[in-house]
């Protein structure tokens, strides 16, 4: 699996009067998982948003492996190497929980047939019951909506997991649940997953642990 690099990556919003992120240089590895910490409008969701493939830096590369994004159809990308997974889950209400997960396989071409057994399969990693397939997300917790949406991250292929306060709409114990599987998935299976939180327990669970001040982006673990 692919990691991705970042060589003096800035960024700067319209005519904002300086830049979100400045100079920015790292690497998220393959197999580990990386927390990124810092005050509430330092940048942390402006840098996922950039390796999501959502915006072009004006200055600096990204990297997947040894390939630049900007050499790379974004729309690709987007659908088959990279997965954002959000603090408020984000799944179809008017879909159920199997069917979200399908949702982004039948986009990458998916047959229905193959999508629903994938789908299974990935619910079942996450530790979703076949009995809650068939609900809606409303009728889970707020746990068990972000192991779906999790669910559906995995279910497009992708390698690199972004995660943008994946615990900050839940208890103790199911954020443990949440950052237990996210662990799990890039130690046992390879995945590169980079968590945005202000959740100490969070950051202390991460093989690394980064700070951002004013877009600077500095290793503190
Ligand atoms: N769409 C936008 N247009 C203009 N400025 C923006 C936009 N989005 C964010 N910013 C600005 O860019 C800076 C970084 O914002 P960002 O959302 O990356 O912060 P953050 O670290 O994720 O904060 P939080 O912890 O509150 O989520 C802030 O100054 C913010 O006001
Ligand atoms: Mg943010």
């Amino acid at each position: 699996m692919q990691g991705l690099k970042l060589n003096g990556v800035s960024y700067r919003y319209g005519k904002a009067a300086r830049n979100a992120l400045d100079g920015v240089s790292c690497e998220f590895r393959a197999g580990e998982v990386a927390a990124v910490v810092g005050p509430s409008g330092s940048g942390k969701t402006t840098l996922l948003s950039i390796m999501a493939g959502l915006d072009r830096p004006a200055h600096g590369e990204v990297y997947l492996g040894d390939r630049e994004l900007g050499g790379m159809d974004m729309d690709e990308y987007r659908r088959r190497y990279v997965s954002v997974i959000f603090q408020a889950f984000h799944l179809f209400p008017l879909l159920t929980v199997l069917e979200n997960v399908c949702f982004p396989m039948e986009l990458n071409g998916v047959s229905e047939p193959e999508a629903r057994e994938r789908a299974r399969l990935e619910l079942e990693r996450v530790g979703i019951a076949a009995e809650k397939h068939r609900r809606y997300p409303s009728q889970l917790s707020g746990g068990e909506q972000q192991r779906v949406a999790i669910a559906r991250a995995l279910s497009s292929g992708a390698q690199i997991l972004l995660a943008d306060e994946p615990t900050g709409n839940l208890d103790g114990e199911n954020s443990r649940n949440i950052v237990d599987i996210l662990t799990r998935l890039a130690h046992e299976d390879g995945y590169c997953v980079v968590i945005v939180t202000h959740d100490p327990a969070v950051a202390e669970a991460a093989d690394t642990v980064y700070t951002m001040t004013d877009g600077v982006l500095a290793r503190q673990k």
